[in-house]
């Protein structure tokens, strides 16, 4: 494939030191994978290396060394887990990589050439199952006890895992059925995995962390990375809130069970054991069957929950099973189907920046077209500034893209070498050859957004850029009608979802003030929309028109400007002449109003188009009574824009009473403490919130000097 960047400098060494390089380049990767759960390339790439590596040592055999990759079930013991010999060696199975109806042919082929089977017999029966992406562990059952869990490791050898498998809830610690508690022991092999959205849902947590400022947290490049980094986790407890998966699908060693007579027996068992068993596989005959099979869950790899990379077709009966036996450790009668890889290296030519519905800036990645997980994907999003930075991805690298389900496509990691059968294992974190920066979204756009042009903005604590624009920008055009039609604010009645989109997308609206340009002839042209409807919309709109200032603020659909914070500054200002004039300082004197409200507030009512659009609304004839409003009355709050922390138990005041008088002191009181906490406020037994506010160099306060800041209002 030309687009992915070319497999170094096959061919320019003689084989022996190419075969060399190779073996070292291998077990550097495999190292990275398996002991750092930190995989660097995709496996796609490890696949294509191994292949070079095979198909040398298959054309000079005396090449091959008894260390080579090649020839071993790689995999290594991590410090920390104990090691497991294992009863029954755990082996691999061989892998066709050849993804079209051929790849199962071939193999149905080579079975029945190895039973001695004519051509003209019947169909073989095979049990075609899914290829989970995650990781092989063994369950040793004694007298249906779970008495230990351990890792592949080598296949002699893995880690004893007992600790977070026992997290697994649906893993039973106990088989049911009096079969499986009369046996002294039944090995029970399988794959434990995680979903795709306990993996978006992990990464959401871990990317909050980092961002929080957690030390030592990272994200997961894929759903079978963080399960294998959470399976050997040493801490069980942090384990348990990283949900996994797990199918069973073979057996290790058995004392004292007579073993089902075929594959499909063995599922039931397993089942009716208690045991997960994934109910997609099938069984089929012949070659047509596992073709069939192959294109069938193609159709539903993306709908599937979890990940899969293939799918494994086992010869049905044991007993024919046992007659072709194994191959170099490999059985003959089974195989590995593999699908089109879903991460893929290819090349980041450009970045840019796509705006949601609400605004929110995301980095999007422009790749060089790459074929993965069945379809050619040039675009992958980076989430957010922060994401990219910490992957440090930049125009001209070579990155990781993957592609799984419905999900968007990622940039997974920056690969820094990308000619990796060069480097030598020390210098994997490489050097740019090109001089590229760090992405800076800010600068990437000139500050404007790219749609509209209005500022963009990223408040303290958040991890997003956002337009600014709001009403005005047509990417939160349909976003911001329905907030403002909705029954809390304008109260439009007929204006639903569905509709917004029509009037949208046929350009009926661009700004809210259009709603009520509308007429009956253009209401009628629209698809679905009778006569009835039309009217009723009208007078929805017109009666709409008469408000009050609360639900009008609230309607626009100002960030951080809630139904209670609308009331507030409606009740404050009276006017809205009044508060469109206020400025930062006197938006915090509002009731309630803290730092983020009041900038958020302010440059809205700065952004000309926002003006323009409230001027027009007024036009338009949308109305409410104004007030004198409370704001010259009162004296300005001494804590107003102030954040607290409260830790510990205070000499006289309760926690309760602390809090109090701060809020109507016009301070804010909260429960973590962060770069933006002004002061903790710290009593007896005060922990981890005060260590916290010392890292951060967060102010450090008493009681006294709390009341101090108070005003001296005690007593
Ligand atoms: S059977 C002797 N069935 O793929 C046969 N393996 O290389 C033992 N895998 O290490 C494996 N889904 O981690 C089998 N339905 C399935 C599987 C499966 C995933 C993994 C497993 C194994 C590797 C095969």
């Amino acid at each position: 494939m030309s687009t992915v960047p070319p497999t170094p400098a096959a061919g320019a060494a003689d084989p022996e030191t190419r075969a060399a390089d190779l073996r070292r380049v291998l077990a550097d990767h495999a190292h990275r994978y398996y002991v750092l759960d930190e995989p660097q390339i995709p496996d796609a790439e490890y696949d294509r290396l191994f292949q070079e590596l095979q198909a040398i040592e298959a054309a000079h055999p005396t090449l091959v060394t008894a260390d080579s990759p090649t020839q071993r079930v790689i995999g290594a013991v991590l410090d920390g887990l104990d090691p497991v010999r294992h009863a029954v060696p755990m082996l691999s199975i061989h892998t066709e990589t050849d993804t079209t109806p051929a790849g199962a042919q071939k193999f149905d082929a080579r079975v029945r050439k190895a039973l001695g089977l004519a051509d003209d017999a019947p169909p073989l029966a095979y049990l075609a199952e899914l290829k989970f992406d995650g990781l092989a562990i063994n369950l040793r059952y004694e007298h249906g006890e779970l008495v230990q869990a351990a890792t592949r490791g080598d296949g002699e050898t893995g880690e004893d895992v007992t600790h977070t498998v026992r997290m697994i809830a649906t893993v039973p610690k106990r088989l049911r059925g009096a079969a499986a508690t009369l046996a002294p022991v039944i090995e029970v092999r399988g794959e434990v995995f995680m979903r795709r959205d306990d993996f978006e849902a992990l990464n959401e947590r871990q990317r909050k962390l980092i961002d929080e400022g957690a030390k030592g947290e990272k994200t997961f490049v894929n759903p079978r990375n963080a399960a294998a980094g959470v399976v050997r986790q040493l801490d069980a407890g942090k384990a348990a809130k990283r949900p996994l998966s797990f199918f069973a699908y073979a057996l290790g060693d058995v004392v004292g069970w007579d073993v089902p007579a075929t594959q499909h027996g063995l599922g039931v068992a397993l089942r009716a054991m208690g045991l997960p068993v994934n109910n997609d596989s099938e069984r089929v005959l012949g070659a047509d069957g596992l073709v069939r099979f192959h294109e069938a869950i193609a159709v539903r790899r993306d709908a599937l929950p979890f990940d899969i990379d293939g799918v494994v077709y086992k010869l049905d009966d044991r007993a024919q099973q046992e007659q072709l036996g194994f191959k170099s450790r490999e059985p003959r009668w089974a195989v590995a189907h593999k699908y089109p890889a879903q991460e893929q290296m290819t090349v980041v030519r450009d970045i840019d920046v796509q705006v949601g519905r609400t605004g929110k800036l995301t980095p999007v990645a422009k790749l060089e077209p790459v074929f993965v997980g069945g379809t050619t994907v040039s675009n992958a999003t980076l989430h957010n500034e922060d994401e990219t930075r910490r992957k440090d991805v930049r125009v001209g690298d070579t990155v990781i893209v993957r592609r799984a389900g419905d999900v968007i496509p990622e940039v997974v990691s920056v690969v820094l070498d990308p000619s990796t059968a060069q480097a030598s294992p020390s210098s994997a974190q490489g050097e740019r050859k090109e001089r590229s920066e760090p992405f800076d979204l800010y600068q990437r756009l000139g500050g404007k957004c790219p749609i509209c042009g209005s500022d963009i903005a990223r408040e303290a604590e958040e991890v997003d850029w956002r337009c600014t624009g709001g009403l005005f920008c047509p990417a939160q055009r349909k976003q911001a009608i329905l907030h403002f039609a909705q029954r809390r604010a304008l109260d439009i009645e007929g204006l639903g979802d569905k509709l917004v989109d029509q009037l949208v997308d046929a350009g009926l609206i661009r700004t809210l003030p259009e709603l009520y340009t509308l007429g009956l002839a253009k209401l009628i042209a629209l698809e679905r929309m009778g006569e009835k409807s039309a009217q009723n919309l009208l007078a929805g709109l017109a009666e709409s028109k008469r408000t009050t200032l609360a639900r009008f603020l609230y309607g626009l659909g100002i960030r951080h400007v809630g139904e209670t914070t609308a009331k507030d500054l409606a009740k404050h200002f009276g006017s809205l002449d009044r508060l469109m004039d206020a400025t930062e300082e006197q938006l915090l004197q509002v009731n309630d109003v803290g730092p983020i409200v009041a900038q958020s507030l302010h440059t809205f009512l700065r952004q000309p188009h926002n003006r323009e659009v409230i001027e027009q609304l007024r036009a338009v004839g949308v109305t409410w009574e104004e007030s004198e409003g409370t704001a010259g009355n009162a004296a300005p709050l001494p804590l107003a824009g102030k954040t607290f922390v409260l830790t510990g138990t205070l000499p006289t005041l309760g926690r309760d009473d602390a809090k109090d008088r701060i809020e109507a002191a016009g301070g804010k009181v909260s429960g973590s403490v962060s770069k933006k906490t002004h002061y903790v406020v710290a009593g007896e037994g005060a922990g981890s919130k005060l260590d916290k506010a010392r890292e951060l160099g967060v102010a450090v306060i008493d009681e006294a000097a709390l009341l101090e800041l108070l005003g001296s209002a005690h007593g």
